[in-house]
């Protein structure tokens, strides 16, 4: 695990809808780490300031059958998360 050095410790990866497409991320670890986790160049090169101000990381998850913006630094993954659109510059590969 010592390539994931900038995640929270976690003991199993969770799955989440990431646009319409089943990814799997670290539990116990903001949705912005998960991303980070799947594409680390494009995140982590990435204009975020990681704390909460930017609102650069915005993603939108389904709640019933509303949206719901959240903040990726901020909100930690849950199983079986949908997220349905993400800000610009959040692309992931
Ligand atoms: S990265 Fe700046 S608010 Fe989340």
């Amino acid at each position: 695990m010592d390539d994931y050095e900038f995640l929270e410790p976690f003991d199993r990866l969770v799955t989440i809808k990431i646009c319409g497409a089943d990814r799997k991320v670290p539990e116990n670890n903001s949705i912005l780490r998960g991303l980070q986790f799947l594409d680390i160049e494009n995140i982590s090169y990435g204009d975020f300031c990681w704390n909460g101000e930017c609102l650069n990381c915005q993603v939108w998850i389904k709640s019933g059958d509303k949206e719901k913006a959240v903040i990726a630094c901020r909100a930690n993954v849950e199983e079986g998360m949908e997220i349905v659109r993400m800000s610009e510059g959040m692309e992931i590969s």
